[in-house]
């Protein structure tokens, strides 16, 4: 505990460390694995890797600093801290907006999120069973057909039931850390999950390596086709980019907030955003080989990881041994992830009713479930919902693509722009210089990126990316596969 500026005790990261395992723990998640994969495919591979590592060097960097130094600043939720830096600064604190928009983005985020980390959890119990009924040599499954482990996935979401029950689940267990707190039940979280979701993965990637296919992976996801890059796929690229490190929904300034102020927060972003961007990487070298050597389709969307990774698995010795480690891994990402989702409206509420933190996470927790149930359903009894219809983008979307892509491609850009405006232009010099711990060029750098790169930069791929177009066919999306079966 420290004391913060209004003079209330407040928790805190009990070290450099727990702060960097935490916010690593926060950007590296279903983003990376789920997600990075899914879109890559989507989009064609290459163009879209390449635009999507330049978005987190020269946009995501520079933000992800600017966040941390907001939250680090005030010392209090999102909105409140941006207030304090506004009014160091002697400027509106109606700037609040920024992070105000964040903490509702993060909400929407978090009622998606736990329905995909409910297939998490699905998958950890197939495989176990697994195990249970063949023994660990084997590959998994191995009285079944392909079509049989395919078809598991649609069966799941298919059903209401399954999906609905798995999202409360996965969101009980995150709101129990929550409720634990920053240094008690978050860091815990991060400290013991973090390393152990590292070592599975090296172990994986190894072991996929010897799989095959390895060249033809480096070629899919670092061949640069320029002609490829359209607005859309840049758009798609950026909110990729953003959804990984976490940044737009007020998350990096919610975790900024409970760094004291021995931290250099530019090293310590550099480094949180390197570890990021290279596990989407090993995430793509990994399961990209099992999907090319077992001839299945790169644009398989949402099913990518839940529907062609098992398959693969089959043909592993120690298949089923295997598939249970890598869902486990990936259940832990995205533990450490829908905690930090959880906590920014937690934190917020706290802030702003004076609540006691148990009861704030079990508030939030009540509306992401009501939100995330009605994601779930978008699978089976809500297929037919397309609540945004009228908005080019979003035509033809169920619920749940509407939560993803009303975030990723809106409220996280705008939500950066407003950040990069803010501290590029209108925060106090001073105070930006002593909290950024950049010095000669690389302060000079950081602030052009700031000032004019960020906000250009966004701005034209907002608009490029929302101009309608004519579309080329894209990838069927979850829902429309389970309505196809
Ligand atoms: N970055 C997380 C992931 O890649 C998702 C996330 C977004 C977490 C925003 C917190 C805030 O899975």
């Amino acid at each position: 505990m420290a004391l913060s500026q209004s003079g209330s005790t407040r928790d805190h990261w009990s070290s450099r460390s727990a702060f960097i395992l935490a916010a690593i723990g926060s950007a590296v998640g279903l983003g990376n694995l789920w997600r990075f994969p899914a879109e890559a495919g989507a989009n064609g591979g290459g163009a879209f890797v390449l635009f999507y590592i330049g978005c987190v060097v020269l946009i995501g960097l520079p933000i992800l600093l600017s966040e941390t130094l907001i939250g680090r600043h005030g010392q209090a939720s999102a909105p409140e801290s941006v207030r304090r830096v506004a009014s160091a600064s002697r400027a509106s604190p109606h700037w609040d907006i920024l992070a105000s928009m964040g903490v509702l983005a993060a909400f929407l985020i978090l009622s998606f999120y736990c329905v995909v980390g409910g297939w998490v959890l699905y998958y950890i119990g197939v495989f176990f069973v697994d195990i249970f009924n063949s023994g660990i040599s084997g590959g998994a499954f191995t009285d079944q057909s392909a079509e049989q482990i395919e078809s598991l996935f649609p069966t799941m979401i298919g059903s209401a039931g399954w999906t609905v029950g798995l999202d409360a689940l996965f969101l009980g267990i995150t709101l129990y850390f929550v409720a634990r707190g920053v240094s008690g039940g978050i860091e815990f979280v991060a400290k013991w999950l973090m390393p152990a979701f590292f070592v599975l993965l090296i172990l994986i990637t190894v072991y996929g390596a010897f799989g095959g296919a390895f060249n033809q992976t480096l070629e899919y996801l670092f061949t640069f086709e320029p002609e490829k890059l359209t607005g859309p796929i840049m758009l798609a690229a950026l909110g990729q980019a953003f959804f990984s490190l976490s940044l737009g929904v007020a998350g990096m300034i919610t975790y900024g907030s409970y760094v004291g102020r021995n931290v250099n927060l530019a090293s310590t972003s550099a480094l949180i955003s390197g570890a990021d961007t290279a596990v989407a990487l090993i995430a793509g070298l990994c399961i990209f080989p099992i999907v090319f050597s077992a001839g299945l389709s790169v644009s398989a969307g949402p099913g990518l990881m839940f529907q062609t990774l098992p398959h693969a698995f089959q043909e592993m010795p120690f298949g089923s041994v295997v598939g249970l480690a890598f869902f486990v891994m990936v259940g832990f990402a995205a533990l450490t992830s829908s905690v930090a989702l959880l906590e920014v409206p937690v934190a917020w509420m706290i802030d702003k009713f004076r609540v006691v933190r148990v009861f704030s996470a079990i508030i939030v927790g009540f509306g992401a479930l009501v939100l995330g149930a009605l994601a779930a359903l978008s699978f089976n009894v809500l297929s037919d919902w397309h609540p945004l219809d009228f908005i080019p983008i979003f035509e033809g979307q169920g619920f749940f693509d509407v939560l993803d892509g009303l975030t990723a491609k809106f409220f996280m850009p705008i939500g950066a722009i407003l950040t990069a405006l803010f501290i590029g232009w209108v925060a106090d010099r001073k105070l930006v210089d002593i909290e950024n711990g950049l010095g000669g060029a690389l302060h000079l750098t950081w602030l052009a990126l700031v000032r004019f790169v960020c906000p250009i930069a966004l701005a034209a791929i907002l608009v490029v990316g929302l101009l309608p177009e004519e579309e080329p066919a894209e990838a069927p999306d979850a829902a429309e596969q389970v309505e196809a079966e």
